[in-house]
């Protein structure tokens, strides 16, 4: 079973946990990068970034390899964006449709888990199977390296729990096609 790990990450906190995920299901990893760099949190950039996520804006990011139909199995993970996903993903989703595949869904955030994920999920992937969602607050910036691992070991365990849910559903799967081909 193919593996990927989409995401994007500003300061890294999503980085870390997709990483930690790819490493834990030995996943490839994709990364989705803003042609513009986000410059700091100040007052004015904070208005047009919130401005970027409710209106639904579609920064230019830089052009990717992967092609979701070679994967089986992909994990999208976005940090919270006033209570939404990251905008990259409109930019993509608006480009690449993923269907039919199975998908898990995470984020970091500096809250608890709020709305992020079912908008994504309710935006852009209607069509997939989705097998789960998880979010955790931001690791890498815990006081202590020890809480940060905790985090991280969290996300993993997380990961390849739905991996194996994946792997039993796609063994089901092929077993029903079998069964149809003696039947004709
Ligand atoms: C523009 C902006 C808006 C944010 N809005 C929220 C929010 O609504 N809820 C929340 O829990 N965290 C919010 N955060 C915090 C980020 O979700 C959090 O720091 C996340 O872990 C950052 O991920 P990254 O390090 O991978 O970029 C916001 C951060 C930024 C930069």
């Amino acid at each position: 079973m193919k593996k990927l790990v989409l995401y994007c990450s500003i300061d890294g906190n999503t980085d870390a946990v997709a990483r930690a995920i790819a490493k834990e299901v030995d996943a490839d990893l994709a990364r989705l990068v803003r042609v513009k760099r986000v410059k700091g949190f100040g007052f004015f950039n904070n208005l047009k970034l919130r401005s970027e996520v409710m209106r639904k804006k579609k920064p230019d990011i830089f052009p990717f390899k992967w092609d979701p139909r070679d994967y089986d199995l992909i994990y999208i993970g976005t940090p919270v964006w006033y209570d939404s996903y990251n905008p990259v993903y409109n930019t993509l989703f608006n480009v690449i449709k993923i269907y039919d595949r199975k998908i898990a869904l995470f984020s970091t955030g500096m809250n608890e888990e709020g709305k992020a994920l079912t908008k994504l999920s309710n935006d852009w992937l209607k069509e997939s199977v989705l097998l789960g969602t998880k979010h955790c607050i931001e690791p890498i910036w815990e006081d202590e390296e020890s809480q940060t691992e905790a985090i991280l070991a969290d996300m993993a365990s997380w990961a390849k729990g739905i991996a194996d849910t994946a792997e039993k559903m796609i063994e089901e799967e092929e077993l029903e096609r079998r069964k149809t081909i003696y039947k004709f």
